[in-house]
């Protein structure tokens, strides 16, 4: 089985975590557009959905699937999305797809993070997919000499804006030992906006795609 039937596989078993009636978050990237596609076929149970980015909500919609806006919508019953890394206590990098501030909005609103994934991103040690951090643009050059003071080498997303008109420093050569004090620590920098450590909210589940079918983590 190749890496995107791991995706597919995990994207179908979400499913099972859609409780009828509710509105549902969705996240983005290759894995969660799989998802998208999977919950085209009980659209019809959803109240609707909040998409953590403009290409996800485009997908929705393509779909004929209800997006509502998350002021509008409230509290969700669950936020599936994929990750860069996740380490068995479901500390996850995320962001390689940009989209990491509202991912972060959009799980925080949500009872329940439901995290896919192939094998291939269960890792011992986060940090090897560089750490994706979402900064204001005058901020970019201050923020990157802080990053390097901590051991990283900041590198800038070349031609790249976010979904919230941002910059995207992708930071290499972290070893991420104690994630959520990482995540405390950077959030406190001014000028970041987010930071691509899903540690202070983990996922409360990881499904993982494996050749031996999908494991549950929790
Ligand atoms: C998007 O900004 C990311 O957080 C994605 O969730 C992450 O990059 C995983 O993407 P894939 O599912 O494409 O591997």
């Amino acid at each position: 089985m190749d890496q995107n039937e791991l995706k597919k596989q995990v994207a179908k078993a979400a499913l099972e975590y859609v409780e009828v009636g509710t509105i549902v978050g969705v996240g983005t990237g290759s894995t969660a557009n799989y998802f998208i596609d999977a919950l085209a076929d009980i659209k019809g149970k959803l109240e609707g959905t909040v998409a953590s980015s403009v290409a996800s909500a485009d997908r929705l919609r393509g779909h004929g699937i209800p997006v509502m806006d998350l002021n509008a919508a409230g509290e969700l019953s669950i936020y599936v999305d994929g990750a860069d890394e996740s380490t068995k206590h479901l500390h996850l990098i995320k962001g390689g797809g940009g989209a990491l501030t509202r991912e972060k909005i959009v799980a925080g609103a949500a009872k329940k993070f439901i995290c896919i994934a192939d094998e291939s991103k269960l890792v011992d040690v986060l940090g090897a997919f560089p750490l994706p951090i979402e900064v204001i643009p005058m901020a970019r050059s201050f923020v990157a000499r802080e990053m390097t003071k901590r051991g990283g080498t900041p590198v800038l997303r070349e031609n790249f804006t976010t979904d919230n008109g941002n910059l995207i420093l992708d930071i290499h050569n972290l070893k991420i030992m104690d994630p959520v004090s990482l995540e405390h620590e950077l959030n406190d920098i001014p000028g970041i906006v987010t930071v691509g450590i899903f540690a202070i909210r983990p996922a409360d589940v990881l499904l993982l795609g494996t050749k031996d079918g999908v494991k549950t983590l929790t």
